[in-house]
């Protein structure tokens, strides 16, 4: 794994978004898996504005987002439908119909499930997951003890995750859904490369046990010390926690510009 620890958010962000539009630039018709929540905001302002500014170029990218609230429709305010719209694919030239999330108004969760694996695959699979981490370690909503071999499915949200997502429905914690569909620990392993963010005191203790713990179920995100391009970025609120921070940051700073965006 790939520790980069950045002064803030921002900062982070727009490093992280610099890998995006590298990988972007080199691959025009690259695949993204997205992730939605407060973490990925300002990477996917910053990719926006390399869009309008730099010319950043979308019109052959394909995404394919991380997980969906079961029960939700499309144009539910809070649905990750109208999130990823309103926050970034409305601000993009991407094609709609590049446009891929769960669907969480199925009538037959299984066949959907089965459907969106397809789709990855005849996509050419994933290039770049970006991700975030939920409190207690989720990756999509893949929450503890998520098998690592899983694939998209329907799985239900730890009272944890309920309490923390509450902030996006007014406070209310009875509003939020229970149930989502997400990609599994093994679709999310299966993309070439994984690039997690992770901001702020909140997040410390599930960024030190997933970079520096055990490779355990009860944390889903350990798993990422399994993929071979796994990069995290992280502001050192979230890296204060670290045993090794001073040594990631000497790693990062002694490297090439070159490779910092690879
Ligand atoms: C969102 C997702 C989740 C979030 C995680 C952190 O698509 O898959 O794993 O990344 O819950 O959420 P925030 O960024 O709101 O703290």
């Amino acid at each position: 794994m790939e520790v980069i620890i950045k002064s803030d958010a921002q900062t982070g962000s727009i490093a992280a978004a610099r890998v995006v539009a590298r990988l972007v630039r080199e691959k025009p018709n690259a695949v993204l898996g997205l992730a939605t929540g407060s973490t990925p905001l300002t990477l996917y302002k910053e990719l926006i504005r390399l869009h309008r500014e730099d010319g950043l170029d979308f019109s052959a990218v394909t995404t394919f987002n991380l997980d969906e609230y079961i029960g939700l429709e499309k144009e539910h305010p809070q649905s990750y439908y109208t999130f990823m719209w309103e926050n970034l694919f409305s601000q993009i030239n991407i094609q709609p119909e590049k446009v891929h999330l769960p669907d969480g108004m199925t009538q037959d969760v299984p066949a959907s499930c089965a459907v969106y694996e397809r789709e990855i695959i005849n996509a050419g699979g994933i290039d770049l997951q970006v991700l975030g981490i939920g409190s207690d370690g989720h990756i999509g909503f893949n929450e503890p003890t998520s098998s690592f071999a899983s694939r998209t499915r329907i799985k239900t949200l730890t009272q944890q995750t309920v309490a923390d997502n509450a902030r996006f429905f007014d406070g209310d914690e009875a509003k939020v859904p229970h149930h989502c569909i997400t990609m599994g620990i093994g679709t999310i392993m299966d993309a070439r490369m994984n690039l997690m963010l992770a901001f702020g005191t909140g997040k410390a203790e599930a960024i030190a046990a997933t970079i520096e713990g055990p490779v355990a179920s009860m944390m889903p995100a350990s798993i990422l010390q399994h993929h071979p391009a796994a990069k995290v970025f992280i502001d050192e609120a979230a890296a204060s926690a670290l045993k090794l921070f001073d040594y990631y940051r000497w790693v990062y700073d002694g490297k090439p510009d070159w490779q910092k965006d690879a």
